[in-house]
């Protein structure tokens, strides 16, 4: 190898993360490009829910809301989070899914501009981005909601309109929308600014509140591998935190829960962002897993990402041409995430192929094959392994088998 194309093992022995794998219990044989959508898991997690379960819960039973602060866990989650985002501790809450933080935080961001009822987002948006909104519309009927294409000019979009509405990094394409440019055309125009992280936290090297973010919801399940259904985060500005109101005013988010008074007053910061109860499995299961990023610094990572998004695309184009695979993803470096998608007409079976070889990715319909490189875990080795195992599948078209064709219930 010359020094412009180094081997995998050259890059693996420079690489300052690659201790970092350690931390995860992975399957042997497995090549996981998937943590974009499902974090693999991290090392002492089982542990930790363990004890929560036999210990904090069996033997404490409710003593352990007191004495193992269970009642902090949505805070002291979110100050854990707090510096992969760029914000401050006592900025951010963690607590139910990505779709119910986002309807809190997008109902908040109206109410604050009852002059503009005009919500601007994308229609390649994530659904559920799009039908929370739309169920919010069906709420409150005077609200307007404007699609914003790529390619039109944002200011066009955003006259008159209350909020801006996107995720950072498209969740197909892995491309990344400049938060700092659209978020000043929203603010010049008027707007306020609702940003969905999902496939941002834990990437990329994110400083969202320099970069005009006024609200923020994110997955805690994908790069920050806290499990299945683990749950989101919520940030919003300082500023507006103070005067923000989210309409899901459950007693969690109450100034003092446990006054048990009738009338509803919200707490003085982020925390009346939080609705009822929280999830403390999930809750301890996230907090465990945040644990992996000890000593990581999100610019190291950004930059392994990068070198190992475009290796990969440099292997498929090299090793797979012909066979009717086209790159989705942004190739400039600098326009995209931890993920890289290719396009096939039959990507579903591609992808079912190479799972079963033991190289795990996923397939968004109608025809998006992704493959997501998590840096805490993913070598350089691995990417070459996939890249191989994916040319041979093509060639002997393995693919064509009639089992993987069988449609499964989650893509
Ligand atoms: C951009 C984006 N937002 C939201 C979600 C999911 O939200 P929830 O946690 O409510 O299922 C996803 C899931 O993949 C996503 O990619």
């Amino acid at each position: 190898m010359t020094n412009e194309t180094p081997s995998a093992a050259e890059l693996d022995a420079a690489d300052p993360l690659a201790p970092v794998r350690s931390r995860f219990s992975l399957p042997e044989g497995v090549i996981y490009l998937d943590g974009n959508s499902l974090g693999a898991l991290p090392v002492g997690l089982a542990e930790r829910l363990d004890q929560v379960i036999r210990h904090e819960w069996g033997n404490r039973l409710i003593r352990s809301w007191n004495e193992a602060n269970w009642y902090e866990l949505p805070r002291h989650v979110g100050d854990r989070i707090a510096p992969l985002l760029g914000v401050g501790a006592g900025e951010v809450v963690v607590g139910d899914s990505t779709s119910v933080s986002l309807f809190r935080v997008l109902a908040a961001a109206v109410r604050l501009r009852p002059d503009r009822q005009i919500v601007v987002t994308e229609r390649g948006n994530f659904p559920t981005d799009l039908y929370i909104l739309e169920g919010l519309r069906q709420l409150m009927p005077d609200l307007e909601i404007r699609f914003w294409n790529e390619g039109e000019s944002p200011e066009d979009s955003l006259r008159g309109a209350g909020v801006l509405m996107l995720t950072h990094v498209d969740y197909r394409t892995g491309r990344i929308r400049d938060m700092r440019g659209l978020s000043t055309a929203a603010h010049e125009a008027g707007a306020l600014t609702v940003w969905d992280l999902s496939h941002s936290t834990g990437i990329l090297d994110l400083d969202i509140d320099r970069d005009g973010a006024d609200f923020a919801i994110g997955c805690g399940y994908k790069y920050l591998n806290g499990g299945p259904g683990a749950p989101s985060f919520t940030w919003v500005s300082p500023e507006l935190v103070k005067v923000a109101e989210q309409p899901l005013s459950g007693w969690f988010g109450h100034k003092d829960p446990f006054a048990f008074v009738p009338d509803f007053e919200a707490a003085s910061g982020i925390q009346r962002f939080l609705t009822g109860t929280q999830q403390v499995l999930s809750l301890a299961a996230l907090d465990e897993a945040l644990n992996v990023w000890e000593g990581v610094s999100m610019r190291e990572v950004r930059k392994k990402s990068v070198m190992q998004t475009e290796r990969f695309i440099a292997g498929v184009e090299r090793s797979c041409s012909g066979y009717g695979l086209a790159l989705l993803s942004p190739r400039a470096s600098g326009e995209r995430g931890g993920q890289v998608s290719f396009t096939h007409d039959e990507g579903y079976r591609i992808m079912q192929a190479l799972i079963s070889r033991g190289v795990i990715g996923d397939f968004r319909a109608p025809n998006i094959l992704r493959f997501g490189f998590s840096p805490l875990y993913v070598s350089f080795a691995d990417i070459d392994r996939a890249v191989e195992i994916l040319a041979e599948i093509l060639r002997t078209e393995t693919w064509r088998q009639p089992q993987f064709a069988a449609k499964r219930t989650v893509t």
